[in-house]
């Protein structure tokens, strides 16, 4: 035990190989399959993305005509799925929906809990990808009494989701292109980040042999703390809180320096520049607002924050900037998404990648199970008290 390398956090344990999304901090560059980030940002789609990540290269149109009608055929849930958003009550978190569903589905397909050829590997994807988004939609649909909207096998991956979250009975809602192009890119930004918190997670558990669902659903439940995908709603928070008066910029900022408050969609374990999915995300951000002709206020907050975080020592020493999940939050709100589904909108873009790096996982039969060992600080041997003498 004396050899043991204590490292919190694992910030220097490399945990597996893996040959999915190359991350390089220092430079701010992010790659998945040898592609930079802001190319797939520029001229990919979603579905597209993802198929990189979990089948290793970009589909042919032949391919991604095919993937895409294995996600129309799957899109619709099980009659008794369904019974499932009952049991929520009415305001229930859509991420723990999320994660119950999904994890559910499993038993609705047997078939799939043991995953034998890349056929059946294909269509436990098709089936998780394209439900993910009804799930979450009905999940949404539920949390305010409405009835479900059923999905339109016509549709594009985000137009589709877009339709079941905001239609209403004889009125289909009509998005603008310039927001399916903002969904678009913020799920294609989201699609994976290699050894992250829910990623390490779908890899731990998927390292025991268990299912592709429930690994996933594993991961979503990581995802939904603060410090990870539960971010993207904090930074809304915290600048809401800030537009109320409850605290000025430089307040703010001393608490934080202060470890009062932590300074949210700051910082990040492997970025120590910049972080370029907030890069591209900032500039989405802008275009969105100045298409939609919608000025957010919270932008401008953002902006001020920002500004005044990257100025002060306290930021520049410690290597702290804006990550992804600093302005996600102002496109989702352009988008009319509310605040307790964008963890939910960053699962079902981080979906693509928690699949690609379970079936790294498992695909290797060498792979051993994820079992990290520990530095005991706990107390000495001791005799057992009898309850009487305590
Ligand atoms: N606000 C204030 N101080 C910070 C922050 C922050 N956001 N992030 C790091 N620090 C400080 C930290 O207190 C430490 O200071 P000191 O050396 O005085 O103790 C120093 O910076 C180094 O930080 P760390 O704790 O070693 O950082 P980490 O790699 O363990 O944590 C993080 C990474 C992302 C959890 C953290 O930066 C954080 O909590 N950020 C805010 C939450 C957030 O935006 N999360 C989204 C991350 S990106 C998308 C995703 O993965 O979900």
């Amino acid at each position: 035990a004396g050899l043991l390398a204590f490292d919190p956090g694992y910030g220097n344990t490399g945990s597996c190989q893996s040959a999915i999304t190359f991350v390089d901090g220092e430079k701010g560059i992010l790659r998945h399959r040898g592609i930079p980030i802001e190319q797939l940002a520029e001229k990919s789609t979603f579905i597209e993305t993802a198929m990189l990540l979990i089948f290793g290269k970009l589909p042919s149109l032949e391919e991604r005509a095919a993937f895409r009608g294995l996600l129309s055929e799957h899109e619709l849930l099980h009659e008794g799925l369904l019974h499932h958003f009952d049991g929520f009550q009415p305001g229930g978190q859509p991420m723990a929906i999320l994660s119950a569903v999904i994890n559910s589905l499993g038993n609705y397909h047997p078939e799939l809990l043991e995953i034998q050829s890349p056929d059946e590997f294909r269509l436990a994807v098709a089936k998780l990808i394209s439900k993910v988004r009804t799930i979450a939609a009905f999940s949404y649909r539920k949390s305010l009494g409405l009835p479900f909207m059923y999905p339109d096998p016509n549709l594009s991956y985000c137009r589709n989701f877009l339709h079941m979250m905001f239609s209403v009975p004889n009125r289909d809602y009509e998005p603008t292109k310039a927001a399916v192009a903002a969904l678009t890119l913020f799920l294609v930004v989201h699609a994976d980040h290699e050894q992250n918190c829910s990623c390490s997670t779908v890899r731990m558990v998927g390292s025991t042999k268990a299912n592709l669902f429930a690994s996933v659903s594993s991961g979503i439940c990581a995802l939904w703390g603060r410090l990870h995908g539960g971010a993207n709603a904090a930074v809304i928070q915290m600048l809401t809180e800030m537009m109320a008066g409850r605290y000025k910029v430089k307040t703010f900022l001393d608490m934080v320096k202060r470890k009062e408050k932590r300074l949210m969609g700051f910082g990040h374990r492997v970025y120590k520049n910049f972080d370029p999915r907030a890069k591209v995300l900032k500039k989405a951000a802008d275009n969105l607002l100045l298409e939609t002709g919608v000025s957010d206020p919270l932008m401008d907050a953002a902006l001020e924050l920002q500004e005044a975080a990257l100025n002060d020592d306290y930021f520049k020493s410690r290597k702290l900037y804006p990550n992804v999940d600093f302005y996600s939050g102002i496109i989702l709100r352009a988008l009319g998404i509310p605040v307790n589904m964008f963890p939910v909108m960053f699962a079902i873009g981080r979906l693509p990648g928690w699949i690609a790096h379970w079936h790294e996982e498992n695909r290797d039969v060498a792979t051993r199970i994820h079992r990290p060992r520990q530095i005991y600080t706990g107390p000495a041997r001791r005799p057992y008290v009898p309850l009487d003498q305590r």
